[in-house]
Parts: structure tokens; sequence; C-alpha cells
């Protein structure tokens, strides 16, 4: 979380740094500030709120110059406002930094550096480090990154951080750990930013900095060292991201654009590895370890949020395709409980971001016991990609809303891919079924299109449920997980309570909870769990619950007995979730349009959660 944007070269680096900061507003919009050298001191400029927030601040005043730093904020140490927004700046007025991580020692510094007469306005981990620099640089006499690294051999904790100093003004320091960080190449002029998406405007050459390098860019030229001070020789990428792909393109909201760009989102995702009328399918990159996988004894999937939700139904699929036992977890609890991995488990790790830092450190101690891990990440270059075997990205196209939609559907259909795949190598899967499957994937898009249509009735649906304040999703099967889906949409955007259960464990306590003031969305499309299903509707209206159905087309049964359906285009059950949630997604979207919440920005949220 927070995102980081940095500025050196001969143009004004105020508008860009602006500009730069609202695209990365999705990792957080708690607080916005920036920092500049203007006539030889630091001007720093901060306000609790959005970039747009900063932006009224900075109106009418004069600020010029060719070097800043600028953070968007995710709180974590301190409430979000003005004086805990960063940047921060040292006590001699002569450093000043933007941070995205946590320092954790921060508070032991903290102590030793108020016995040396160092004062301290915020609440932040951030200032503390600032100040510790300053402590070293003063101290030793050191240079900036002489400083720098001396400091951060002494810290423990998670950073991307940029530093300017009015002492050097054409000098701009920056280092990570943990948290991500991208350097843009131009011509005599470089670009920092948390990801690529302030950057590609400008250019397409760029560096995916390591952990614990220190960058220095210095009079038009920059170098990269390790923490022992050893030169780096980096990879310079080129970016293949296109601007229009990050930008609204006339819809109202990121994610109405990326709920509408599904079809094509999925067709991307398939493109060049599903050969419909060769009847292949090939996925370049898992070639080394694909052996493995088809004879590993066990899977492992790590993830968080709507990803796990993928994984849930990813451990349906593996299981009855290949045949190989899967278990879902939660990074965060996988990587503090003491998990038996053995040589060979593959660990398939999912992650939209790549950045998030439970996955990534639940990935480290499932390396680190031999496990070998593949990726299903959506952010190309991204630190969970790195970090992997091998992997197949989404393709997906970047995704802004911070409620997952469209990076759900791609990681549905990169996992089924996977599990199809090694399904038929495996030979656990006849070929008449292998290839049925495979033509009914690759209609999913044109599914999907459909299951859209639905729009104007799920808007009509949500106007008369805009108020609930409880909402249950029940599914069975490979439903199951789009019910938790559905319900953690709705809460993450419309902050309605909402739970979501398998329909029969139902009876074993949410039934309390049915009355007539409590919408009951059930995903009840036909599968082999129909008949069950539709008696668990029946519970519901014998309780006087309200019913919103999502059936299959043509259902005749089900509309008798719901008060509302939605139908969406049959498939094999297998895929249904692929387009079964599709009217979760736009319900919660109306919803939240609807009572006025921030559908891109939901509150406390953010997009890439870089902090445990
Ligand atoms: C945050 C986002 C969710 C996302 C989760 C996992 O909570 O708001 O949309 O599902 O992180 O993120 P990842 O990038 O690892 O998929």
């Amino acid at each position: 979380m927070c995102g980081i944007v940095g500025y050196i070269g001969k143009k004004e680096a105020l508008p860009l740094l602006l500009k730069g900061l609202r695209r990365l507003e999705y990792r957080g919009y708690d607080s916005a500030g920036v920092a500049l050298i203007e006539n030889g001191s630091i001007g720093s400029y901060k306000k609790q709120g959005k970039v747009g927030d900063l932006e009224k601040v900075l109106q009418g005043q004069k600020v010029s110059s060719s070097i800043g730093i600028g953070h968007t904020r995710w709180a974590t140490h301190g409430e979000p406002n003005d004086v805990n927004a960063h940047p921060h700046v040292s006590n001699n007025g002569n450093l000043a930094i933007i941070h995205n991580g946590i320092i954790e020692n921060y508070g032991s510094l903290k102590e030793d550096l108020i016995s040396k007469g160092f004062e301290f306005s915020s609440d932040t981990d951030t200032e503390v480090l600032i100040n510790f620099i300053e402590y070293i640089q003063s101290s030793d006499n050191l240079t900036l990154e002489d400083a720098l690294r001396v400091a951060l051999s002494q810290v423990v904790g998670a950073y991307a951080i940029a530093i300017i100093s009015k002492d050097t003004p054409n000098k701009l320091v920056a280092a990570r750990k943990g948290s991500p960080m991208v350097l843009g190449l131009g011509k005599g002029e470089f670009f920092l930013a948390s990801d690529a998406t302030p950057i590609i405007e400008y250019t397409n050459e760029v560096i995916y900095l390591k952990d614990e390098e220190i960058l220095v860019i210095e009079d038009g030229n920059y170098h990269i060292k390790d923490s022992q001070d050893i030169p780096q020789t980096p990879h310079i990428h080129t970016l293949e991201l296109e601007l229009e792909a990050i930008e609204k393109g006339g819809h109202e909201h990121f994610m109405h654009k990326e709920i509408f760009g599904q079809p094509e989102s999925i067709a991307d995702c398939m493109r060049g590895r599903l050969n419909k009328e060769k009847g292949e399918l090939t996925l370049g990159g898992i070639r080394n370890y694909a052996k493995a996988l088809e004879n590993a004894d066990r899977i492992i999937i790590l993830a968080c949020g709507t990803s796990w939700h993928a994984g849930l139904v990813a451990e349906y699929v593996f299981e009855d395709l290949c045949r190989i036992p899967v278990e879902v977890e939660y990074a965060s609890e996988f990587r503090y409980r003491n998990p038996v991995i053995k040589e060979g488990d593959i660990v398939i790790a999912i992650s939209q971001s790549g950045e998030t830092a439970d996955t990534l450190a639940a990935i480290e101690l499932a390396k680190s016991r031999g496990a070998i891990v593949l990726g299903v990440v959506n952010t190309v270059g991204s630190s969970i990609s790195r970090v992997s075997h091998e992997g197949a990205y989404l393709h997906a196209g970047p995704e802004i809303g911070v409620a997952s939609t469209k990076a759900f559907t791609a990681q549905l259909t990169v996992l089924y891919m996977i599990a199809l795949r090694a399904a038929r190598n495996k030979g656990t899967i006849a070929e008449n079924r292998f290839q049925q499957l495979l033509r009914e994937l690759s209609l999913i898009p044109s599914k999907v299109e459909k299951a859209l249509l639905s729009n104007d009735k799920i808007e009509e649906i949500s106007e008369m449920f805009k108020n609930a304040s409880n909402f249950l999703y029940l599914g069975r099967g490979y439903n199951f997980p789009v019910a938790l889906e559905g319900a953690l949409k709705l809460k993450e955007i419309s902050y309605i309570h909402a739970e979501g259960y398998p329909a029969a464990e139902m009876k074993h306590g949410p039934i309390a909870l049915i009355d007539e003031n409590m919408p009951v969305v059930v995903i009840a499309t036909r599968d082999s769990s129909y008949d069950k299903i539709v008696s668990n509707i029946q519970e519901v209206k014998a309780r006087k619950g309200v019913v919103i159905a999502v059936v299959s087309e043509k259902d005749a049964l089900i509309p008798k007995m719901a008060d509302f359906t939605i139908e969406v285009p049959a498939t094999h059950e297998s895929l249904m979730p692929l387009v079964s949630v599709i009217p979760l997604q736009l319900l919660s979207y109306h919803i939240a349009v609807m009572r006025g919440a921030n559908v891109d920005q939901p509150r406390n949220l953010a997009k890439s959660v870089t902090v445990e």
C-alpha cells in the first residue's frame, strides 16, 4: 500500500508528480503530499484526503522545481491526518522522504534519537527513518547514499523510499526492500514509481529495483548498488502496457469498465494459449515444472482476498480434473504456522498485484522448505512473478478499481487452463472430455457478454435493496466460492454487511438471521447440486426470507419460488463461476453507486496490500 513517485529531469516536476499520484491512488488515499527543492530549500506540501485535496492546497502557489517526490498514503502508523502525511522532512530541514512499507524497529530508533535531542511531530515510522539518516549523515559526514546504506543496515522492516536533499539539488536517492519500486528511463530525465502506470506515458524503458538495492540519480546519470555497496548491472525492461489501458475510457468508474471489459480480458487471457481448432492448450510460462505439477502429491494454493476465492474454485477444479489433493490457504495464516511442506510440493500463488506482503512471505517460507512455486499473477514484473519458479500471467490488463473483478475471472481462466493441461498430460481426463471442456472454455467470453445483458434488471433489483443492512449469499459446489466473492464485493464497496455461506451450512447458524428483511442471494445455476439448492431456497422462503436467485437461462422452477431471478447462460458446472459471478459484481456495483459510495476507492481499503 501507499504509492510513491519521484521525478528528476528538466521539466516542471509538480504536474508530473500529481499526475503520477493520481494513477497510484488505488494504492491508498488517506492523504497525499509532495516535496520539491525550491530555491535551495525543501518545499513540502501535504494534505489529509485524496490527491484532489492536495491539489486544492497547491492551487495558486508558485511552485517551480525539476526535482521532487510524492506520496499517496494508506495509513499504518498514525491516523490519516496532515501531520502524518508524507513527505517527512528531517529535523535540520535538509532531507525529505517518502516511504511505502513499515519500519518495524522504529520505536527503539525513535527513543534513541529523542535522547540525542531529535524532535518528532508525527506518529509515523517514516519520520523516524529520515531523522535516523540525518543523524548518521551529519555525525559521520557521509554522502546521502552512504548514510542511507548505513541506516538501512540497522533497519528492520519493509520499504520503498525516495529521498531528496536541499544540499544536493541534482540528486535523488532511492532504495527498496519488500515494497516495489520501478525506475523509468527517459531522455535526460528519470521517473520513480511504485508501479509502471505513472511512467508509461513518458517512457517504456524501466528497471525494477531489486530488494536491498540503492539507486542514485545524479546529474543526468544513475547507478544502482547493493547493500554492500557493490555496483549492479540492472536489466532494462521494455514495457508493452498502453496508456489507454489505464484510463477510464468513457466509463464512470474503473470498476464499471473492468466489469464490462471481462469478455475481452478473459479472451486476452486465453489468447495464444487455447487453440480451439487444434484442440490444444499451451502455457509457455509453465514449461520446466509442468511434469513436477502433474506428478505432485499435493498442491497448496496461497492467496488473499478475492484471489483466495479464485483459489477455492481452483481446488475443486484440480481435484476433479487432475486427482491431486489441494489445500487452499490464506497466505497470512500459512506464513505464521509451521506448515508441513515437503520437497516437490507445488505451491500455486495467486495475486492480482503480485505485491501482497503476506503472499510474498508465504511463498518465501514454502520455497525455503523445498516447494516449487508457480505464480498466477496479473502485474508483469511484480515481486511475486519474480520470486516464483515459473508461472502464468493473467494478461487481464491493469485493474485499477480496488474491488477486484476482471482479475478474478482471469485468475479462474488461467487456473482452469493449468489444470486442464495437467490433467490431459497426466491422463486423468479422457480426450473427449478434455476437448469438450476446452470448447466450453473458449465460449466463456461470449457467455460473460450475455450475462452482462442483465445489467438493467440488476440495477432495478439494486434500487430495491440499496438500503438493506445485511445480505446473505449462498452457493454450493463450484458456486460456493462465488457466494463468498459476491458477499465480499458488496461489503467492500457498499459497506453493507454480507456473509457468504455454503448453502447447506445455512441450517447450522445463518438460518437464525432470516426474516422478511434479509435479502438472500442464492447462486442456483443448473448443476449437480441443483435439487439440493432448490431445497435450500425453500428453506429460506419458509422463513419469509427474500430470495434473489442467479439461475441458468430457461430455468422454469426457481423463478416460481424466488422473489427475483437473474439468468446467466448455461455452461459446464466447473466453468460456471466465470459466469455466475458477473451478476454479483453488478449488484454490488449498482448498490454502491446508489448509496453514494466511492466505488473505485472504498474507505479503508487499498488495492495493493504491501503490509502484513
Ligand atoms: C486487497 C484488494 C483485493 C485483493 C487482495 C489480494 O484486499 O483490495 O481486491 O483481492 O488485496 O490482492 P492480490 O493483489 O494479491 O490479488
